[in-house]
């Protein structure tokens, strides 16, 4: 294992989607920002340096952060934000991870435009449990707002209506050919040799949107999410929830070739609200001689461009959904095994979902009848603290930043998916659950239908959990548990509760520290839809949070 070293400025430029120009958060000018590459078992080094107005933290999404939770970095919950002319220097190992994360900065709406891939390869002479590939892609989608998003979470939050949506998905930083006024090199290209097996690494980096992913007459074969390596399965069409992550391969057609296909995505929506219900595209490109790859650049389209456009399924098809994530199946080989808890110690019940808080007084807000949208797990909407979590949990200094109160939520019979309660309230505070380290937990999440019914990608920091059970309508706790996979179910670091139902997980609380959770949606979390756990140290030296680096930005 090397250690890795990387410098991300943090700056503004100008980029231009959709025939639209603003000055834009960057990390060194790059959009999508740059990559990092690493090898299971390496140390990475991130010297972050603030040059914009804004507060600024970068999250390393989906990376254990063992013993290390102080490089995790969600803005008020591990880390103070880095300010203006501010740095910080994350610092942090890869153990046992491998396939593909993401950075993104995590304070606001920052993360719209600061992004990027975390390609984890094999140790070095280890191989892939899966046929080697030709070549390996990173694929980032994300959303491409032409105004700041900043000002979109800004104003949605002063009326309390739900935000403006975005004006196009995009495919590395693109929006592709479907768009009006989209400029030749506002298209991503892949360009491919015949006969060859592609590794995919797919990220779903939007702000607000789950996807649905094809490649016009092309099949994908899945065989790893949230870098944890999947039984493979082959499949037409790819579900990816913001937050989430997946390794694909793809077999190209025999040679010679010659045809060029689009490859597309379009969102997952069953809310009520408004969605950039748009169709993002990027061009797969057979090139069969060497001459023709020296001859093409990226700034000239294939000619025939009457390219064919992969079926997707349509924006509320959960069946789809439902037939995708039922195929998930860790590994759970002796030499990749799934280490599910089988005993569990504490058990967990949280209704997640959206509510309301009241208007002001001598203000009108466009929320649900007047009110202001809320979301909430267990019916408290979680307050920002004004300094960071972790900070005051290791200080010993808990008063007036957090309380340890978060309400149980006993298994009591309410229907959650029935007709919605007069009162939409949320309770706001800033409450966490301790727990007690090695403590093995069950957590049943249940999307309610307060307001509207819709899923909610979870994401845990600190941990890959299995997902050992999921259903519609309400969780049974006599019944339910009976049928879940205990054996090989899908272990990941985030998952979508389902619609109008329910979702269980489990995990080993063996990372001491202060582990945000929180729905991946963005306008949700913004809302309040997040919490966090204080996993306390164990006994032994290396079961400890070690103290905090020097350079830790205070608030
Ligand atoms: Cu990718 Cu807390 O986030």
């Amino acid at each position: 294992a090397i250690t890795r070293h990387y410098k991300f400025n943090i700056v503004m430029k100008n980029v231009t989607r959709l025939c639209h120009t603003k000055s834009m958060v960057t990390v060194n000018g790059k959009f999508p920002g740059p990559r990092i590459v690493a090898r299971e078992g390496d140390r990475v080094v991130i010297k972050v340096v603030n040059h914009v107005p804004n507060n600024i933290s970068i999250h390393w999404h989906g990376i254990r952060q063992l013993q290390s939770g102080w490089a995790d970095g969600p803005a008020y919950i591990t880390q103070c934000p880095i300010q203006t002319n501010g740095s910080f220097v994350y610092n942090f190992t890869i153990p046992g991870q491998r396939g593909t994360l993401f950075w993104h900065a995590h304070i606001s709406w920052i993360r719209a435009t600061v992004y990027g891939p975390i390609i984890i390869l094999p140790k070095r002479n280890a191989s892939y449990p899966f046929p080697k590939p030709h070549k390996e892609v990173p694929i980032i989608f994300g959303e491409w707002f032409n105004a700041d998003p900043e000002a979109v979470i800004a104003q949605a939050l002063q009326s309390g209506g739900p935000p403006n949506v975005s004006d196009a998905y995009t495919f590395n930083g693109l929006p592709g050919p479907l768009y009006n006024c989209s400029a030749p090199n506002d298209t991503y290209q892949l360009k491919v040799r015949p006969g060859k097996t592609y590794l995919l690494r797919l990220i779903n980096a939007a702000l607000n949107d789950e996807l649905f992913f094809a490649i016009a007459n092309h099949s994908l074969t899945v065989v790893d999410v949230d870098a944890v390596y999947v039984k493979p399965f082959t499949t037409d069409l790819i579900v990816i929830a913001p937050g989430q992550t997946s390794n694909v391969l793809l077999n190209t057609k025999q040679g010679p070739h010659n045809s060029s296909y689009l490859m597309a995505v379009s969102p997952y929506f069953t809310g009520q609200g408004a969605i950039d219900n748009t169709t993002a595209a990027a061009i797969l490109e057979y090139i069969s001689s060497p001459t023709s790859s020296a001859s093409s650049n990226s700034s000239s389209l294939p000619k025939n461009l009457t390219l064919l456009l992969p079926s997707l399924p349509a924006i509320n098809a959960t069946s789809a959904v439902t037939n995708f994530t039922g195929r998930l199946r860790s590994l759970a080989t002796p030499q990749f095994p799934a280490n599910v808890p089988q005993t569990i110690q504490k058990r967990f019940f949280f209704t997640v979902g959206l509510g309301s808080s009241p208007c002001p007084k001598n203000q009108t807000c466009q929320g649900p009848n007047g009110t202001k949208f809320a979301a909430s797990v267990n019916n408290i909407s979680f307050a920002m603290p004004s300094t960071a979590l972790l900070q005051s949990h290791f200080l010993g200094k808990s008063n007036g930043i957090y309380t340890t109160d978060f309400p149980s939520n006993p298994l009591v019979p309410f229907n959650y998916t029935g007709t919605p309660p007069n009162n939409t309230f949320v309770m706001n505070g800033t409450k966490v659950v301790v727990l007690q380290y090695n403590t093995s937990v069950e957590l049943v999440m249940q999307d309610t239908s307060i307001i509207t019914t819709e899923s909610h990608p979870l994401h845990l920091h600190g941990f890959n959990f299995f997902v050992v059970g999921q259903g519609f309508g309400n969780f049974d706790p006599n019944n339910d548990p009976k049928n879940f996979n205990l054996v090989d179910p899908v272990e990941r670091n985030t998952i979508g509760v389902p619609s109008g139902g329910w979702v269980a997980i489990r995990f080993l609380a063996d990372n001491p520290g202060v582990w945000f959770m929180h729905c991946h949606f963005e306008v949700h979390t913004s809302w309040g839809l997040k919490m966090a756990w204080i996993v306390r140290d164990g006994k032994l030296p290396s079961q400890k949070l070690p103290p905090p680096p020097s350079d830790l930005p205070q608030c």
